[in-house]
This record gives C-alpha cells, sequence and structure tokens, in this order.
C-alpha cells in the first residue's frame, strides 16, 4: 500500500499556493478594515483558524491502494475516458474562479450566528475541496508512468480542485479567517479506502458537490435579495467542474465493470450511497440557520439534493435508495434528536465519566436508526442496462 506523502513545504501544496493566491492583491485594503472585527473562533495565529474537530461527520482525507490503481485495465472504457480528458484538458474555469468587485466591501453586516455559520460552510467546503486535491493530485503523480491517461486526468481534476479550495480559503478571509492548508494536511488522519471504494465514495461526493451548488445557484438565481454575498454567483461554472469528475468516475467505475454487478457490488453501493446521505443530512440539519440565511430551508433542500443524487447515481450503480420510504427521513429524524441529546449531555457539567452513561443509548439507537435504514429495500436498476436511464 502506498502512503500520502505531503508536508507543508511539499510540491503540492507549493503548487496549490500558485494555483490559489493569485488574487490576493485585490482584497488587501478590505482585509485591513475586516481584521478590525473580532471573532469568536479559536485561532492557530491571529487569523489562522483551528481546524474543526474531526468527527465522524466531518470531511475526510483520503489514501489508497496507488500500486493496484496503477495496474488497472480499463480498456472496456478507453474512449470514453479519453473523452473526459480532453474535456478536462479544455479547461473552461481557467478564467472562471477570479475575485471582483463584488467582494471588495465589509462583510460586518454578516454577524453573530450568522456570521459562525458562514464561516463553517467555507471551512467545511473548502476542506472537502481541498481533501479532493490531495487525493487527485497523488494520485496523478503516481500513476504517471503506469498509466499516463488515468495520471492526467487525476492531474486535471486536482487542478480543479485547487481552485475551489482556494477560492474558500480566500472567502474565509473576507471573514477575518483562513485555513492553514499545510497544517491540515499535516495534522488530518487519512482514511485508507481500496479503489473501489475510493471510486464509489468520490463518485457520490462528486455528484452530490455537483447537486449542491446548482440548488443554490438556481434558488439564488429566482431570489436574487437572498443573495448575500457574491460566492454562490459562481456556483454555476463551479459544478460543472464538480459535474465532469463525476463522469469521469462513472467512467471508470464502468472500465470495471466487476465492481458495479454481483450482490457485494449492490450491499456497497447500498452503503455509501446511505452514508453520503445521512452525512449530508444530519450535518445540514444541524446548521439549518446558514440555509435559512440564503433563503432556503434546510430539510426541503437536503431532500432535493437527495433525490436527485440518487437518481443521478442509477446510471452507474446496480441500485438506488428507496427515499421516497417515509420511514427514510423519519430514521434520519431520530438521529438529528439523538445528536440534539448528545450535544446538550457534552455541554452539561456533568462529570465525564457519567457522561459516557448517559450518551450511550443514544449512541446505540444512532447505530440502530443506520443498520435499519440500511436494511430498507433498495430499488434494483441494473436490470434495466440497455434502456435509457
Ligand atoms: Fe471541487
Ligand atoms: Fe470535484
Amino acid at each position: 500500500m502506498g502512503k500520502l506523502q505531503i508536508g507543508w513545504r511539499s510540491p503540492q501544496v507549493k503548487l496549490f499556493h500558485l494555483a490559489v493566491f493569485r488574487s490576493k492583491k485585490l482584497n488587501k485594503s478590505v482585509d485591513m478594515v475586516n481584521t478590525l472585527k473580532k471573532n469568536n473562533f479559536e485561532e492557530l495565529r491571529p487569523g489562522i483558524k483551528v481546524p474543526a474537530q474531526e468527527t465522524i461527520l466531518t470531511p475526510r482525507f483520503y489514501t489508497t491502494d496507488f500500486e493496484a490503481m496503477g495496474k488497472m485495465d480499463i480498456s472496456v472504457n478507453e474512449d470514453e475516458l479519453k473523452a473526459i480528458l480532453k474535456e478536462f484538458r479544455a479547461d473552461y474555469n481557467r478564467h472562471h474562479f477570479v475575485r471582483d468587485r463584488e467582494f471588495e466591501q465589509s462583510w460586518e453586516n454578516i454577524d453573530g450566528e450568522t456570521r459562525r455559520l458562514f464561516v463553517e460552510f467555507l471551512e467545511r467546503s473548502c476542506t472537502a475541496e481541498f481533501s479532493g486535491f490531495l487525493l487527485y493530485k497523488e494520485l496523478g503523480r503516481r500513476l504517471k508512468d503506469k498509466n499516463p491517461l488515468l495520471a492526467e486526468c487525476f492531474t486535471l481534476m486536482s487542478r480543479d480542485e485547487a481552485r475551489h479550495a482556494g477560492f474558500l480559503n480566500k472567502a474565509m478571509s473576507d471573514f477575518n479567517l483562513s485555513l492553514d492548508l499545510g497544517f491540515l494536511t499535516k495534522s488530518r488522519k487519512y482514511t485508507f479506502f481500496e479503489p473501489k471504494f475510493i471510486f464509489y465514495a468520490t463518485y457520490l461526493s462528486e455528484k452530490i458537490g455537483y447537486w449542491r451548488y446548482i440548488t443554490i445557484y438556481r434558488h439564488l438565481e429566482k431570489n436574487p435579495e437572498d443573495c448575500i454575498y457574491p460566492i454562490f454567483r459562481f456556483f454555476e461554472n463551479w459544478c460543472q467542474d464538480e459535474n465532469r469528475h463525476s463522469d469521469f468516475f462513472d467512467a471508470m467505475m464502468k472500465s470495471q465493470p466487476q465492481i458495479l454487478n454481483d450482490w457485494k457490488a449492490r450491499l456497497w453501493c447500498r452503503f455509501f450511497l446511505l452514508s453520503v446521505f445521512a452525512t449530508m443530512y444530519l450535518n445540514d440539519i444541524q446548521r439549518s440557520g446558514f440555509y435559512e440565511s440564503i433563503g432556503l430551508n434546510a430539510r426541503e433542500y437536503d431532500k432535493h439534493v437527495i433525490e436527485k443524487t440518487n437518481e443521478t447515481a442509477g446510471r452507474v450503480f446496480p441500485i438506488t435508495l428507496d427515499v421516497e420510504n417515509p420511514e427514510f427521513y423519519d430514521r434520519l429524524e431520530t438521529c438529528i434528536e439523538n445528536n440534539e441529546k448528545l450535544r446538550a449531555i457534552k455541554n452539561s457539567n456533568t462529570p465525564k465519566f457519567l457522561q459516557l452513561f448517559q450518551k450511550l443509548p443514544l449512541y446505540i439507537s444512532n447505530g440502530w436508526q443506520f443498520l435499519r435504514l440500511f436494511f430498507i429495500k433498495p430499488i434494483r436498476v441494473d436490470n434495466l442496462e440497455g434502456t435509457v436511464r
């Protein structure tokens, strides 16, 4: 198994900085004004936010078996992968991520709880994009000699993710904070996934990313008065990057039909769909104030994104989840209630060892809900192969 070797001074991080900090000058004066505003976040150094604590619900960093990935025979679907590479090379968003004059103002009007939720949204999004950057960059580097076609696809996707993460990190600095991405690279734990799990997970996170961004964009297009910060205007072209990335993983999985067409594949796809949907739902409902601040109802927004992602995933996965089954959201709501109780216990004055006993039944209930959700009968879509889906 190959390990990620990425450090603060590594070529990955240097390249990232080159890609990202081109727009620095434009906002210097605004930054100076903004530094006067006090933040309520814990800071690593002045203006550098302590990364959010890692939990089961925070974005993960991944590593994989580079050796096995390099040995993959992609000949069955090479033409589609070549066509996708051509799209990546075209680099449609080369000039898209440039901060314009609308950013040049004070954002002190976004304050209190909304400000906190805004920074949290930017941080979570930035961490997720940066995690994609690290993984794709490393894959591009490791596969260079073994499979140049895949290597170039990964390198070009890492170019896109660097832009996305950098743009978000720069947005954080409008709120007087940013993330030290070098520190994040070194300090985070990396989850090892064998290649097929990387494909299921990254396909879904790219696809759900597409639906999240486009749904926010379309809503704000119709309700411009809710667009309280200019980053959302960039989401239309941005989500096209994510869509192209998910098309790449779709094509990659189709080049390895053995990971899509047996009972194990059906179980794993079920597991990944459920994990991705549940994580997003639990995260977003907990932060519904953020969605409210841009005129969205978090529950309606998430249900729409889940429905769309589920439906789209059915074009490649052998199953989709029965998200129409009322039990699906009922059980997720039980988890939300459990998590609220868990937070209340954590913030109470009860001694730690007693807290454990209070928390235990709630953890068990969450596990039970997840298990029951997993056993809701999924919808087979692979028998539709050959028909228009
Ligand atoms: Fe991205
Ligand atoms: Fe992406």
